[in-house]
């Protein structure tokens, strides 16, 4: 058995790429450890927590639907899943079991690797307030970003993170975001749309000044219809994928010893799962 084991646990779990992230780390530095994924169903979870340092488990990664129930489930919690109010990530510290969330940081950190200086850029607009919207609002208040506009199609969820952030973190409903748009200097995505064409909340990059940087933490496909429509109008774009590599960074360092590097040629073998499937 390998030395240190760790896992990503979901419901279903089958589709997650996160093994094949912490693979390729783990062959890349010739580290003896594993990664798996393991299928638990919701009314499993309690007892698959209670169980996991018995199996000898490190940590592991938690993702949907399992995250408000580790937040729930785990002695300690990080700033970042406080704030965010999820855990995907757990890991012990003197046999105490400890969850953060790495969400936040793996979207700073996917801008920073494509789009340095994106935190000075001006105000940012947010589409969409569900879990996502909730990391990606940390992050931009965690690098300084002091007039985030969430914009949502059901404006009291807005509200809802509006309130929770505090000052600074402004709620509009659909039909505010042309105006919102005209001076902002980053327009992130969290929401499903455009990748059915839905047109229930649309923010055309038209309307937005020519520094404006825009990204989407939809990663599949590529690039989304939001991003396409900005790079048509000349921004600069960045697309998700980024997102789920950093975000798996610091897990990996916590449970293997080594902070991991994000390559092109990661990227690559990922973008190859993603054109395939
Ligand atoms: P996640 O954890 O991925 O953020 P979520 O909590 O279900 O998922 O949130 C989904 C977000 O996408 C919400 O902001 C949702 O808007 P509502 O709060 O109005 O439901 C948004 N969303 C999903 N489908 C949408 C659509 N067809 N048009 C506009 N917004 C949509």
């Amino acid at each position: 058995m390998a030395d240190k084991r760790a896992f990503v646990t979901g419901h279903p779990i089958a589709h997650s790429r996160s093994p094949k992230i912490h693979g390729y780390w783990l062959r890349q530095y010739g580290i003896d450890g594993s990664y798996q994924a393991i299928d638990v169903a919701p009314a499993d979870f309690a007892a698959f927590l209670s169980s996991l340092g018995e199996h000898g488990y490190h940590g592991g990664n938690v993702t949907i639907p399992h995250k408000e129930a580790a937040f729930a489930g785990v002695a300690h919690r990080d700033h970042a899943a406080e704030e965010i109010g999820a855990v995907n990530t757990l890991w012990f510290e003197d046999g105490v079991l400890w969850g953060g969330n790495t969400d936040g940081y793996g979207f700073a950190a996917n801008l920073d690797e494509h789009a340095a200086g994106w935190a000075a850029n001006g105000p940012a607009v947010v589409l969409g307030a569900g879990g996502a919207s909730r990391a990606v609002i940390h992050a931009l208040k965690e690098r300084g970003i002091r007039d985030i506009r969430i914009v949502n199609r059901t404006l009291a969820r807005a509200e809802e993170l509006s309130r929770h952030f505090g000052p600074g973190v402004s709620a509009h409903g659909a039909a505010a975001v042309g105006e919102l748009l005209a001076d902002a200097g980053l327009l992130v995505n969290t929401t499903a749309l455009g990748m059915h064409g839905d047109a229930t909340l649309s923010a055309d990059p038209a309307r937005l000044p020519d520094h404006a940087i825009v990204t989407d933490i939809v990663y599949v496909p590529l690039e989304t219809p939001l991003l396409a429509a900005a790079r048509a109008r000349g921004l600069k774009t960045v697309d998700g994928l980024g997102m789920l590599l950093h975000q798996a960074v610091p897990g990996f360092e916590r449970w293997f010893g080594r902070k991991p590097e994000v390559t092109p040629e990661l990227r690559r073998m990922i973008v190859a799962d993603i054109e395939v499937h």
